[in-house]
């Protein structure tokens, strides 16, 4: 809930403009921008405009299960699909908290996402808490997170999905899992699907969120089963949105 139309105009022809400026058209790399509700017709004018070809992205930052009806303050598939967005995050920390989405919920809401005719992709945000890291649970609370949806949709459900690993005490604390710790925790979750379908376990994208800098991004994206970041903080100030992308063309040249 950051920011306002400025700056979401601001941002996004920025970083397009210096994606456009660097060449990166050519990189291999594709870049999501999923700002607030309200702003994403604006959002979906300024990338139209600048960012055209450019391997960049509209998504949300929530949706409804529900399809239509009587769901007040909800957003459903059918809207964000009328402005164009190709991916919607589900179950970011946040919403787990302090709006109280359960496993069962973001299931839901990923099998709606899986069924919709649009192929809005979901990104599925898992992670643990600091305690359960401190109490050795963290692959554990992971595969309870990522059971959740598979009891609904199965492998197949993956197969047009990206997952979001993002430990809860790394996020918006400055302080970031290692690449170790992350790397870790990756090849986990890639283990997990490949066990499963090993096409879909070794060709999903698998992102690592949590306080990515300019300055460690290179590093992160750099591990094995780091597929790239979702970034908070470091993504609504051009420069460092900037940074991070030239960290991700680096790697995928
Ligand atoms: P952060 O946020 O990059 O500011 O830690 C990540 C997120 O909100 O998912």
């Amino acid at each position: 809930m950051h920011g306002s139309q400025k700056m979401t105009d601001d941002l996004i022809s920025n970083v397009a403009n210096a994606l456009v400026a660097s060449g990166a058209q050519a990189q291999g790399f594709d870049v999501l921008v999923c700002p607030p509700a309200p702003y994403l017709q604006t959002a979906r004018v300024v990338i139209d405009e600048f960012a055209s070809g450019l391997g960049f992205y509209l998504g949300a930052q929530n949706v409804s299960a529900q399809a239509s009806g009587a769901f007040t303050g909800e957003v459903s598939l059918d809207m964000l699909s009328e402005f164009g967005c190709q991916y919607v995050l589900l179950g970011h920390s946040e919403r787990r908290e302090l709006y109280a989405e359960s496993d069962a919920m973001v299931a839901e809401k990923f099998a709606a996402c899986v069924a919709h005719e649009s192929d809005i992709v979901p990104v599925l945000c898992i992670g643990e808490t600091l305690q359960q890291r401190q109490a050795g649970d963290t692959e554990a609370v992971v595969a309870r997170q990522l059971d959740a949806v598979l009891a609904v949709t199965g492998i197949a459900g993956f197969a047009n999905a990206v997952i979001a690993y993002e430990p809860v005490w790394a996020i918006g604390t400055g302080e970031t899992a290692s690449p170790e710790q992350a790397q870790q925790v990756h090849a986990f979750i890639r283990g997990k699907l490949t066990a499963l379908d090993s096409s879909i376990g070794e060709s999903i994208r698998l992102l690592y969120g949590g306080s990515v800098k300019p300055g460690n991004a290179a590093e992160l994206f750099a591990q094995n089963d780091i597929d790239g970041g979702l970034i908070g903080g470091a993504a609504i100030d051009a420069a460092s949105f900037i940074g991070i992308c030239a960290a991700a063309a680096k790697l995928s040249n």
